[in-house]
């Protein structure tokens, strides 16, 4: 089916790097349980949402060749806006220059493959370039004294920008889902700092990223055994493998960058495919399954047929 095709890729990372070892000298915590019970080796910390959305949304630009002004639509896929009011895609808008509209879309950590199957409802809809961005800093809504969530987050971004196709299109098929009963689980009430319930979330997010990859590869008439590179939100490298395992998808079809970022919420997936790309691991013909999950509880699956 038409829809969009991904012309360019960009990431951003803040300079400043933590190790586990910088955590456990004022933590009670170690590197050996961060990395056993997470994958986590390091994670950027600093700058705002806006800021690292714009590193992210520039480089994808001058990737794709595509001048600012050209670009019709903004989407920023956050759960850290800089402020409440206004979508923090006003300060990215402004400060790329887009030429059209813009919006923030928050479906926690689901958010960047919710923004892709808007974005494509919006290119069958007519809108020709679209930068898609997701950007968070987790960081700054984290109680960094508090171990159990200090050790996992990190801030970054990842910016695709798309065009509207005549021919097939690079999205194939999806799955979205919700289940607001959950929202309790993974939470941050107005000017307080994240909760995380994460012994259930992990439980209930290897379960839906294997429902709902399952579902997006039916609907695209493909199996897992079709899957060229799997690339999940970052979240937790235990969670990563026992989806993959559960699905039949081996280690090295798995893209896993969690080790150099923690969990970066919707910038997760575009900093993995930035990275994936970067190392040669993207080509053209892949076969793409995104999974997100998160707070909400969200989820959203995507199967692509990567042509960049
Ligand atoms: O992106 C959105 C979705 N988020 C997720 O998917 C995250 C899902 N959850 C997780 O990744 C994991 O649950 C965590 C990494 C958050 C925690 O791992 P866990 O294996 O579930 O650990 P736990 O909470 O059951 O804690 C096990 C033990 C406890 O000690 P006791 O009670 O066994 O003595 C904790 O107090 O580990 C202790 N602990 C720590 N120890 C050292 C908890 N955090 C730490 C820490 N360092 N940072």
């Amino acid at each position: 089916m038409p829809g969009f095709s991904i012309r360019g890729l960009g990431s951003a990372v803040p300079d400043k790097v933590v190790t586990n070892d910088d955590l456990a000298a004022r933590l009670d915590t170690s590197d050996s349980w961060i990395t056993e019970r997470t994958g986590i080796k390091q994670r950027h910390m600093g700058g705002t949402t806006s800021e690292l959305a714009v590193a992210a949304g520039r480089m994808a630009l001058d990737n794709a060749g595509v001048p600012a002004q050209d670009v019709d639509l903004l989407v920023l896929a956050t759960t850290t806006p800089d402020e409440i009011v206004p979508g923090t895609s006003a300060t990215v808008q402004n400060a790329l220059g887009v030429g059209g509209g813009a919006f923030d879309v928050n479906a926690a950590c689901s958010g960047f493959v919710y923004g892709l199957v808007v974005a494509h409802g919006l290119a069958l809809a007519g809108t020709r370039r679209i930068l898609l961005v997701g950007s968070e800093t987790l960081t700054r809504i984290t109680d960094l004294d508090d171990r159990t969530l200090a050790v996992i987050v990190g801030d970054g971004a990842g910016a695709v920008l798309l065009e509207a196709t005549d021919g097939p299109g690079d999205l194939i098929s999806y799955d979205l889902g919700a289940d607001g009963s959950l929202r309790h689980l993974l939470h941050c009430p107005h000017g307080g700092v994240l909760y995380m319930d994460g012994k259930e979330v992990f439980r209930k997010a290897v379960r839906v990223v294997v429902d709902s990859s399952r579902a997006a590869l039916e609907r695209a008439g493909l199996t897992p055994g079709d899957v060229d590179l799997f690339v999940p939100h970052q979240a937790n490298a235990r969670i990563i493998s026992a989806a993959a395992e559960r699905l039949g998808i081996p280690p090295e079809r798995c893209v896993v960058t969690i080790d150099r970022y923690g969990n970066t919420s919707s910038a997760s997936i575009p900093l993995a495919l930035a990275d994936a790309k970067s190392s040669g691991q993207l080509t053209p013909g892949t076969v793409v399954l995104l999974s997100g999950f998160g707070g909400g509880m969200t989820w959203a699956s995507a199967v692509l047929s990567w042509k960049l």
